[in-house]
């Protein structure tokens, strides 16, 4: 089944001091698709996935997601099928503990308490959060903060899940076990993320899109992207 999920037409992002951060983006995304967006930092990547998670609507073009080819128009439904993970944890994260956090999505998506506490204590496990389980958010680590946020929005088992950067500022184990995780959960759900960690996106998806000031200058097989250093380096995403 190839079954586009969600479809950005000619879409245009302006930010309100006139800075346009995209341009003419044209994106297809099928049912289960892993998708890397790639590019140096300012080149839209932020703005692309609060776009495409409809949190920004487009200064022009349209940002549609489907259900078996059908598009979906209730808000609520859209809410409900796309899941964000931001670069900067503290802008999501505000209960008062880790388990509470977690418990707080599962309540959200309307799980019975018993139910919410029993699939929470497995996602600790999923992001080995177990140590940590009754601290205050704000006492975490970095990499504790992005592992617990990730666990809150995957709690709501989003059908589309994206996330914005999620191995920057990560010491190597975090970010091989945030590697392992997303690989994990990724499995069953439409995947986009952005990065500048080529070797992460070269590990968790097939498909790659470059984006170059405000544009997708690549959109292709990873196997093929990888080969290419001439493209790598033209969009600064290696230097030597
Ligand atoms: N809130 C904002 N107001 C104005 N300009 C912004 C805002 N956020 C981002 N930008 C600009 O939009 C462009 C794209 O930014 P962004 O999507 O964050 O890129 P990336 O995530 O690839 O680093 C940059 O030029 C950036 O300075
Ligand atoms: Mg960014």
């Amino acid at each position: 089944m190839n079954n586009k999920v969600l479809e950005l037409n000619e879409v245009d992002y302006t930010y309100f001091d006139g800075t346009k951060a995209l341009s003419n983006i044209n994106i297809r995304i099928l049912k289960n698709e892993k998708v890397a967006i790639i590019g140096p930092n300012g080149s839209g990547k932020t703005t692309l996935l609060l776009v495409a998670s409809f949190l920004y609507p487009p200064t022009r073009g349209s940002v549609k997601l489907f259900d078996n080819e059908e598009e979906i128009k209730d808000k609520k439904v859209i809410r409900k099928k796309i899941g964000i993970v931001f670069q900067d944890p503290d802008m999501q994260i505000f209960n008062q503990s880790v388990f509470d956090e977690i418990v707080f999505s599962l309540l959200q998506i309307g799980k019975k308490e018993d139910e919410a506490k029993e699939s929470t204590d497995k996602l600790v496990k999923l992001l080995r959060l177990d140590k940590v389980r009754y601290k205050m958010p704000h006492r975490l680590s970095f990499g504790e903060k992005r592992k617990l946020t990730i666990a809150s929005v995957i709690a709501k088992e989003p059908e589309i899940l994206l996330v914005d950067e999620p191995t920057s500022n990560l010491d190597p184990k975090s970010r091989r076990e945030i590697i392992e995780v997303l690989k994990e959960v990724s499995t069953n759900s439409t995947f986009l993320f952005s990065t500048h960690d080529l070797e992460a996106a070269f590990e968790l998806s097939k498909r790659i899109i470059v984006m170059y000031d405000g544009k997708i200058v690549y959109d292709g097989k990873t196997e093929d992207i990888t080969k290419n250093k001439e493209t790598l380096k033209r969009y600064d995403l290696i230097y030597e």
